[in-house]
C-alpha cells in the first residue's frame, strides 16, 4: 500500500509541475504579447508625423510706397497634438501657434537692399524668402524634423514704377495716357520721352545748355555744353557773394542746366563756402572777383588795388581749385588806374534790378522778365534772399521765352568778343 501511495504522490506531483508550467508559458505569451504591442506603438509614435507649411503671400507695390510688411500664412496637416517636449507638453499645435505670432520665423527680400532716399525702391521682381529663425532651425536639427516636415512657399515681390508703364516705347501714366516731354526714370535707367511720350532714339536733343545723345536703345551716351550762336542769350550775374542763399540758387540754376557769373568778395569767402565754390565749376558757372572790402576802387593806390584783389582771387583759387577770369568793380566805379592794374576784364551790367533795395522778390522777377533782352547783362546779388527767391521763377520763364542763360565769357565768345584785360563791358550785342 505504501507503495501504492507513493506513485500516487509522484503523479500528483508531475500534474501540479505541468500545470505551473503551462501557467508560466501563458505569462510568458502575454508578457511577450504586450512587449509587441508597445513595440508597435512607439513604432507608431515615431512614425507619428505633421506638416507645417509656410506660404509667403505675394505683393505688388510702387517705388515710392513705404517698406513693405510681408505676410506669412502657416497651416498644419497630420498629427498637431504630437508632443515635441513631452515635460513642457509643447506640440506641432504650440509651434504652428509660435510661428503665426512670427516667433521662430525670419522673412528676407533683398527690396530693402534697393531703397534710396528720393528715389524709393528698384522697379523689378524680388523674391520674399521665409525661414525658421537660428534658434528653430537648431532644434529641428536636434529632433524635431523626425516628426515635423516643413514646408516653405517664397513669395513674390514686384515693384512697380511709380510714374506709369510701358506700352512698346511709350510710356504711360497709371491713368494710361503718355508722359510726354519729359525725363522718365525706368529700371534705373533715364529715357526723354518726346511731345508723344515715346522714347527719344538714336538722336540729340538739346535741354538747357546740354546737348543730349541717345542710342538706339534710348540711353545717355553723351552730354556736351552746347549753346546755339544763333539763339537769344542772357547773362545774370550775382555780385557780393557767396552768401546763405548761394547753395539754392545753384540749385535752382543746375535743375534747369542754367550758368551765371558770380562775383565774389573776398571778405565773405569762408572755409566752409568750398562746397558753394566747387558746385559753381561743377554746373559750369563763371567765378568773377569783386574785391576783397568792396571799396571805391577809384580812390585807392596801385598797390591797394592789387591787394584788393589779390586777396579774393587766392582765395576763390584755394577753395575752387581755379582762378577767377572776370572782374567786377564795386559800384561799378572804375578810372585808368582800375584798367591798368586789375589784370582781368572789368564787367559792368546794363540791367540793374536794383534788387539791394527792393526787398521783394516779386519786384526783381518782374524787372528781370520786363528787361531781359538777348546780350544783356543783369546785376543781382545772390547776398538777398528775394533775388535768389525770384530766379526760382524768372530762370524757366527766361529758358521758356527761349533764351539760354550763359556765363559772361561765354555771351562774349558767341558774340564774336574776345575778351581783354582792363577793358569795360557792358553788355555783348
Ligand atoms: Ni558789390
Amino acid at each position: 500500500m505504501p507503495k501504492e501511495r507513493n506513485v500516487l504522490e509522484k503523479n500528483n506531483r508531475r500534474r501540479e509541475r505541468k500545470k505551473i508550467g503551462r501557467r508560466m508559458c501563458y505569462l510568458l505569451s502575454f508578457v511577450l504579447f504586450l512587449c509587441i504591442l508597445s513595440i508597435i506603438g512607439i513604432y507608431k509614435k515615431v512614425e507619428a508625423s505633421s506638416t507645417i507649411y509656410i506660404e509667403t503671400q505675394d505683393l505688388i507695390i510702387y517705388q515710392d510706397d513705404k517698406m513693405p510688411i510681408f505676410i506669412t500664412s502657416i497651416s498644419a496637416e497630420g498629427d498637431t497634438d504630437y508632443l515635441l517636449d513631452v515635460k513642457s507638453g509643447y506640440s506641432v499645435a504650440s509651434l504652428v501657434s509660435d510661428l503665426n505670432k512670427g516667433k521662430g520665423l525670419e522673412v528676407e527680400c533683398t527690396v530693402y537692399e534697393t531703397y534710396q532716399v528720393g528715389e524709393g525702391f528698384q522697379e523689378g521682381e524680388y523674391l520674399i524668402e521665409a525661414h525658421l529663425s537660428e534658434e528653430y532651425q537648431q532644434k529641428f536639427k536636434e529632433g524635431w524634423s523626425k516628426n515635423v516636415k516643413i514646408k516653405i512657399k517664397d513669395g513674390n515681390l514686384k515693384v512697380l514704377n511709380t510714374s506709369g508703364y510701358w506700352e512698346d516705347d511709350i510710356f504711360l501714366s497709371w491713368k494710361g495716357e503718355p508722359l510726354t516731354n519729359q525725363w522718365i526714370k525706368s529700371e534705373g535707367i533715364l529715357y526723354y520721352l518726346d511731345s508723344t511720350g515715346t522714347k527719344v532714339v538714336d538722336t540729340q536733343v538739346q535741354m538747357g545748355m546740354t546737348l543730349y545723345t541717345f542710342d538706339s536703345e534710348g540711353q545717355v551716351s553723351g552730354t556736351e555744353r552746347h549753346i546755339d550762336p544763333d539763339k537769344p542769350m542772357i547773362a545774370l550775374t550775382f555780385d557780393d557773394g557767396p552768401g546763405d542763399y548761394t547753395m539754392e540758387l545753384l540749385q535752382v540754376l543746375e535743375e534747369y542746366d542754367a550758368a551765371a557769373t558770380f562775383f565774389m568778395q573776398g571778405v565773405n569767402i569762408q572755409e566752409n563756402d568750398r562746397e558753394t565754390l566747387l558746385k559753381m565749376v561743377e554746373i559750369g558757372c563763371e567765378l568773377g572777383n569783386h574785391s576783397t572790402y568792396h571799396p571805391d576802387l577809384t580812390t585807392l593806390t596801385a598797390s591797394e588795388i592789387e591787394r584788393e584783389i589779390n586777396i579774393t582771387s587766392a582765395k576763390i583759387e584755394e577753395l575752387a581749385g581755379t582762378s577767377p577770369t572776370v572782374f567786377r568793380p564795386p559800384y561799378g566805379a572804375w578810372d585808368s588806374e582800375v584798367k591798368e592794374t586789375v589784370g582781368f576784364p572789368i564787367i559792368l551790367w546794363n540791367v540793374d534790378t536794383l534788387d539791394w533795395k527792393t526787398n521783394s522778390s516779386e519786384v526783381v522777377l518782374e524787372h528781370v522778365l520786363s528787361a531781359a533782352d538777348d546780350g544783356d547783362i543783369i546785376l543781382m546779388h545772390d547776398t538777398k534772399a528775394w533775388s535768389v527767391a525770384a530766379m526760382i521763377e524768372a530762370v524757366p520763364t527766361l529758358i521758356e521765352r527761349g533764351y539760354q542763360l550763359v556765363t559772361i565769357s561765354e555771351l562774349a565768345q558767341y558774340n564774336g568778343v574776345e575778351l581783354e584785360i582792363g577793358e569795360p563791358y557792358y553788355f555783348f550785342k
